[in-house]
């Protein structure tokens, strides 16, 4: 792989997956190139840099790499938010809409304690359907939410305005319309 200029150089797009007509944005490639991988932990981590966070909580599947490592980073806890059935202590759960039909996603009822200051990642922010979801359980808890912390921002798709509607601060590094 050729040296890239910025973050979004190292995103590949995948047609019609997975469905006809989806242009699929794939962070694959951009995990898998060292300068890649962590020009986006650092450019994810620059908007915090002096503010306090208490634990990052990743979202279901790809948040998980991300927010692994921004909380190792960070030395702070990592929290998972999981859909329905995947973790095994006492949850407490939300629905959401997605494209057709609903999902579920769960927390552990003591992963977070009231007041700690949280930041939220996941790769992609869409409709912003799953991180409200996420925001949700977290407030449930107690947590104070920092901030939201994506890779990429699918505008057509209105997710920040909803995030910001919630109160929300949000961090994206690159946009994609529907070209
Ligand atoms: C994708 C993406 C975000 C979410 C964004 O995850 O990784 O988590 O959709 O969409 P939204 O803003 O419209 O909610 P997906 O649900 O495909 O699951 P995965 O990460 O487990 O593959
Ligand atoms: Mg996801």
């Amino acid at each position: 792989m050729p040296k890239h200029a910025t973050v979004k150089d190292y995103i590949r797009t995948i047609v019609n997956f997975p469905h006809e007509g989806i242009m699929f944005r794939d962070v694959t490639t951009l995990f898998a190139d060292p300068r890649g991988f962590r020009m986006a932990i650092d450019q994810m981590l620059h908007p915090y840099a002096g503010e306090r966070i208490d634990k990052v909580v990743g979202l279901e599947a790809r948040g998980f790499i991300l927010g692994g490592t921004i909380a190792h980073q960070l030395s702070v806890g990592f929290v998972p938010i999981r859909k329905k059935g995947k973790l095994p202590g006492t949850t407490i759960s939300q629905d959401y809409k997605l494209e057709y039909g609903e999902a579920i996603v769960e927390i552990h009822d003591d992963a977070i304690q009231a007041g700690e200051k949280i930041l939220v990642v996941d790769d992609l922010l869409a409709t912003g359907g799953t991180a409200a979801a996420g925001i949700k359980l977290i407030e449930r808890l107690g947590g104070e939410i920092i901030s939201c912390a994506f890779i990429i921002d699918l505008p057509d798709l209105g997710g920040r305005k909803v995030l910001e509607n919630l109160g929300m601060d949000v961090h994206t590094l690159c946009e994609f319309d529907g070209e």
